[in-house]
């Protein structure tokens, strides 16, 4: 059996509160990690580590649990950068054009959206995301839902339905035919692919009967259950994700104080995707009063053509801290054991035996300086499920 040991680590977040200092970051200095089967099967001082076959030696490098991004639309054709120009130039972003998504997503080869699918998770993977959840919702029809999907789930187990994007423009005038396609015909394709269901409950896209319906019978499906909500303005969406029980209400810019009190007396997770507000031009979510009421914070890039053509959870650690008022700490957990949580996993997100072997060796001696030395390439090496990428 052949193992590896990570040597000379200067600092190991496990996220195992109670394993070390820094509270939930579970800080542990100065020791070495053994790699067996994809799985971490020690942590201890490098005085008693045992004998390995490979050694890598990390230098006083910080390592952390690689990054979980819970929440991106990877399958898509074409981009929209004529339209991010226009909003830098004083045009709102309303999400109408996920329409002209939609026509070239119809318009492409599987073996395009393919090519955009792996391009963009080694993207990620070269910064340091182990765990990559991936939406549908270009295709809009029981064809291109399913192949969506279908494409998805050859590089992720985390794939999400997202028929309910948007009304496509030919049920415009009958959204509830529309809805009857995604609960009957589209669902029954797209099922065998996803592991769970998502709507964009938001005025102009789906109600909160709309919304209801379909996260119902997607659960019905055996589907977990997760929302794009209340990322335009206030609205049902987050309250109607904690009373159906969803792993995680995404995006949760407009809440009242219900909606806080909601979330914080429930396990769903508040996912954050501070790359849509940084490319939309608009007012950040408030980290702040989520985190003092107690919700369980996710953090996530949102990855897709129009509201954040990022990959970068770094990038997305960064904003949190400077522009949501996250420490440090908090945005490095958010991105790794959050978006475990959001995803309803237990073995990725921590380093500690039995873990999942994925994890991110930096280019630097802590995990502050992911925030504090924003846009610099700080991710030396990653490991998924045990192997150097
Ligand atoms: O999460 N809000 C809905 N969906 C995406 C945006 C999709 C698009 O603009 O193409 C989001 O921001
Ligand atoms: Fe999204």
């Amino acid at each position: 059996m052949s193992n590896l040991l990570i040597d000379d680590i200067g600092e190991l977040v496990t996220n195992v509160a109670d394993a070390g200092e820094g509270g939930p970051l579970g800080i542990r200095r100065r020791v070495a990690l053994l790699v067996e089967e994809g799985r971490v099967a020690w942590i201890g001082p490098s005085r008693d580590a045992p004998a390995a076959d490979r050694r890598i030696d990390a230098g006083g490098a910080a390592v952390l649990p690689g990054f979980v991004d819970s929440h991106a639309h990877l399958v898509f054709a074409g981009d929209r950068a004529a339209e991010f120009a226009a909003r830098m130039a004083g045009e709102p972003y309303t999400g109408g054009g996920i329409r002209t998504t939609v026509g070239a997503t119809r318009a492409a080869s599987d073996e395009e959206l393919r090519a955009t699918v792996r391009r963009l998770r080694a993207e990620a993977m070269r910064q340091g995301t182990t765990t990559m959840e991936i939406k549908s919702g270009y295709g809009l029809t029981v064809a291109d839902e399913a192949r969506s999907l279908r494409i998805a789930a050859e590089v992720s187990t985390e794939t999400t339905f997202l028929g309910a994007h948007v009304i496509p423009a030919e049920y415009a005038d009958r959204p509830d035919d529309y809805v009857g396609l995604v609960c009957g015909p589209m669902l029954a394709a797209a099922a065998p692919y996803a592991r769970w269901v998502d709507v964009f409950c938001e005025r102009g896209a789906f109600d909160a009967d709309h919304t209801r319906a379909i996260l119902t019978c997607g659960q019905a499906a055996g589907l977990g259950v997760r929302v794009h909500a209340n990322q335009l303005g206030p609205g049902p969406g987050v309250r109607l994700g904690v009373e159906l029980g969803a792993a995680s209400v995404d995006h949760c810019t407009h809440l009242s104080d219900a909606d806080v009190d909601a979330l914080a007396g429930s396990p769903t997770v508040a996912t954050l995707l501070p790359g849509a507000e940084f490319s939309t031009r608009s007012p950040y979510p408030d980290a702040r009063r989520l985190l003092d009421a107690g919700v369980t914070v996710a953090l996530a890039t949102d990855c897709n053509p129009g509201s954040s053509y990022t990959s970068s959870m770094p990038f997305c650690v960064a904003l949190a801290v400077r522009e949501m008022r996250m420490t440090p700490a908090e945005a490095v957990w958010a991105a790794t054991a959050g978006g475990a949580r959001a995803l309803r996993r237990d073995d990725v997100g921590v380093l500690t035996p039995g873990a999942r072997a994925d994890l991110v060796i930096l280019e630097a001696p802590s995990h502050l300086h992911l925030a504090y030395r924003p846009g610099v390439p700080l991710i030396r090496q990653v490991l998924h499920n045990g192997v150097p990428q």
